[in-house]
């Protein structure tokens, strides 16, 4: 079960069993579907525990909010194009190397599983943005990509991306199709804007995209239904998401209602209370991101999946997932290739990303330890402290839910 204080916080060991969060949803227009998992025959809630995790009463008054999704489609648009010069001039070079680098990994990890039983395979990349991930796809060798995401000047540098890519490639390389859709995917169908209504995914990969829907259960319910409900057999839904207990937990021990650094800012509007669905806060990462998101109950994502009959596969922070792929000597090389982490001492002529020596104290005392090799590789702190605020899931259907659809225990 999840556990939650008296105060209201949000809590939950992480290495409980997955629980079953019913909830009624406080700020819901309409009334739960019958085969809503997260509630009980009687569309009661389950966790009983009267506190602000929970959405009350239905009859409470409670104003109808604008949705967000424009703003986010604003600002995503909004955001230029910057070349490899500029960008490796950034504050947060190694942060976005970084963060790019556990998304190849990632994306290259379940990969390798469908190429196990398929050669063939379409992809789903659900808020493509401007198309980041395109060259991990093409290394994926993958044969159709979907890409769909809300901002339309971001859906239109994504194809001109991908055409572009295409025209630089010979004329006998195999290269993926692509169709790109300009979609707000907490409130469409997607499946209605395939050329292929037809068209299953064997990977719908979705990379910090998936908190923008929590604003409200049927949002994150219709993006969820995009995600998994074409999926093949055995597909994946894999992603990347602000964890949210790191971020209460470092609301609250802040004494203010935010909490941050030089580079990133995350301010809630009050703390104690989260309601699951709609609880905001904006966040600012210098040069990159600067709006509303909300926060996601992981337990309670996980529960709504089943709808979808998806089974968790695991889900980790950006520091474990990096710790254990680290490990292998390949995913090592790429975190050098693509400049994930920052060479500690810099090299003679050159400087570190801050001049401030506080900011690589963990890398002195690290130096000091004498058990490192020297250079090695590291960010500052503070990029640190905003990339281990997240982390990264990933769903799966299992064949033989398809085969068996109506029966969940099939899967358990
Ligand atoms: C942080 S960017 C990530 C882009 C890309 N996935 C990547 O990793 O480079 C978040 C993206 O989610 C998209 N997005 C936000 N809300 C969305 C929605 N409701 N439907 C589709 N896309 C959405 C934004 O437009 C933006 O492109």
């Amino acid at each position: 079960m999840a556990e939650v204080e008296e105060s209201g916080k949000l809590k939950r060991k992480l290495d409980e069993e997955p629980d079953s969060i019913s909830i009624k949803c406080l700020r819901r227009d309409s009334p739960v579907e019958n085969d809503d998992k997260t509630a009980n025959k009687d569309g009661e809630d389950q966790t009983g525990d009267g506190n602000a995790l929970h959405h009350e009463t239905e009859s409470e008054e409670v104003p109808k909010k604008k949705a967000h999704s424009e703003d986010v489609a604003a600002h995503y648009n909004k955001l230029e194009e910057v070349g490899l010069e500029q960008r490796s001039t950034s504050r947060i070079f190694y942060l976005r190397n970084f963060n790019n680098w556990i998304k190849s990994v990632l994306i290259g990890e379940f990969l390798d599983k469908v190429r196990q039983r398929k050669q063939n395979i379409t992809v789903l990349d659900l808020g493509c943005g401007k198309g980041g991930d395109l060259l991990k796809w093409r290394k994926g060798r993958i044969s159709k990509l979907v890409c769909a995401d809300i901002a339309g000047v971001s859906v239109q540098q994504c194809e001109q991306r991908y055409q572009d890519m295409r025209n630089r490639g010979r004329q006998n390389d195999r290269f993926f199709s692509a169709e790109f859709i300009t979609a707000d995917s907490t409130k469409e169908l997607l499946c209605k804007k395939y050329r292929d209504s037809n068209m299953y995914f064997d990977i719908c990969s979705c990379q910090f995209v998936y908190h923008y829907s929590f604003e409200t259960y049927e949002q994150a319910d219709m993006m969820l239904k995009n995600a998994c409900e074409q999926l093949s057999p055995g597909g994946y839904f894999i992603g990347t998401t602000p964890d949210s207990y790191e971020l209460v937990k470092r609301l609250e021990a802040s004494e203010t209602n935010s909490f941050g650094n030089e580079i990133y800012n995350v301010k809630f509007q009050k703390k104690g209370e989260y309601p699951l669905f709609g609880c905001k806060y904006d966040f600012h990462l210098e040069g990159v991101v600067d709006v509303p998101e909300f926060l996601v109950y992981f337990p309670l994502l996980e529960d709504m999946a089943k709808k979808y009959k998806m089974k968790l596969v695991y889900k980790k922070t950006f520091w474990e997932f990096y710790e254990e792929k680290v490990k292998n000597m390949e995913h090592k090389i790429l975190l050098q290739q693509m400049k994930a982490l920052e060479k500690y001492p810099a090299d003679e002529g050159s400087r570190l990303v801050s001049q401030i020596k506080e900011d690589y104290e963990h890398a002195e005392m690290f130096k000091k330890d004498g058990k490192a090799k020297l250079p090695f590789g590291t960010m500052s702190k503070l990029e640190w402290e905003a990339t281990s605020m997240y982390c990264k899931q990933c769903l799966k259907i299992p064949e033989i839910v398809i085969k068996f659809l109506s029966n969940m225990h099939m899967f358990a």
